[in-house]
């Protein structure tokens, strides 16, 4: 079977099991076993796979069948131009993410401006560690500290860090929110993409995220809302003087947040939108008592 061939029956497959992008599925799994850029599949259309080639697909076309994430099958993806580890342990970074990682790193890097001088963040929800490593790695004088309640996703954190090199300026330490900190810890950013889906909203997701990303990882509490309470009443002792706090949140849930954080001696500076238009990222700081 030729390259064309092989994209053309499987999309048809995926198609049929519900998979959205279907061709592209297909073209990143192919370009993942042939070990190609995807675009290159075009050069090659009609060059035939090998047996051996078709061998490790078919039973990774039948995993994306079965609504397996693509990220799973091919066991990284990228974040912020970082490859990250992934494995069913850990939420698969989205996107958005990468947003609340650039304003992020940016107040990191001017924090520490002009001499390098070392800042501090604390992340909580660690996950894949993603958003802490690419903070580390944009901004070499950031030391962060990075909390799970998950044992097994602070494991695929620590070897990510390891990966890209910053494992001596992050801390991963497994707790529930900010109780495994030490009380006379200060940091300049406190920053989180914490479970926001309301519980009974998990059932309604697509297979990929429902059956695959850790529950621990989606579930927000009965409203969705949980962790934004408790960042709003417990990172206020933690964050320097002109420290900052970052969060993303859930498509709706901007007003609602606003309204947590201003009844706890927050101020609101920014309330940012995804690429597709939608406000997921906050930025505030605390209010003068
Ligand atoms: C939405 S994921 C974010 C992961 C990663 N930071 C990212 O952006 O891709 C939220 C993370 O919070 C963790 N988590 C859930 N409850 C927690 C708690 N009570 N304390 C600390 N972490 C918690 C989950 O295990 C999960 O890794």
């Amino acid at each position: 079977m030729t390259v064309i061939e092989v994209i053309q029956r499987s999309a048809e497959f995926l198609s049929k099991k519900g998979v959205e992008s279907p061709r592209l599925q297909i073209e990143l799994l192919l370009a993942h076993v042939l070990k190609m850029p995807r675009l290159n599949l075009y050069l090659d259309f009609n060059r035939t796979l090998t047996e051996p080639e078709l061998g490790t697909l078919r039973p990774m076309v039948k995993r994306r069948g079965n609504r397996e994430p693509l990220q799973h099958i091919i066991g990284s993806t990228s974040f912020c131009g970082l490859e990250i580890h992934v494995t069913s342990a850990v939420l698969i970074p989205r996107p958005e993410t990468e947003l609340l990682a650039e304003r992020a790193y940016t107040f990191l890097t001017s924090s520490a401006a002009p001499a390098d001088k070392p800042v501090s963040f604390f992340e909580l929800g660690t996950g894949s560690g993603c958003l802490a490593i690419a903070l580390a790695f944009k901004c070499q004088a950031a030391r962060g500290h990075s909390v799970d309640i998950s044992k097994s996703a602070l494991a695929v954190a620590r070897e990510n860090a390891e990966r890209h090199q910053v494992s001596d300026r992050i801390q991963f330490l497994q707790g529930d929110g900010f109780d495994a900190l030490a009380r006379d810890l200060r940091f300049d950013l406190i920053v989180s993409n914490p479970p926001y889906i309301p519980t009974a909203e998990i059932a309604t997701l697509a297979p990929e995220v429902r059956d695959h990303d850790p529950h621990v990882a989606l579930d927000g509490g009965s409203d969705g809302l949980k962790f934004y309470h408790r960042l709003a009443e417990d990172a206020g002792s933690f964050l320097r003087p002109n420290g900052k706090l970052m969060m993303e949140f859930g498509d709706g849930q901007a007003e609602e947040i606003q309204s947590i954080l201003t009844a706890n001696r927050w101020a609101i500076e920014k309330v940012e939108a995804d690429y597709s238009g939608r406000p997921r990222i906050l930025i505030a700081h605390r209010q003068e008592s």
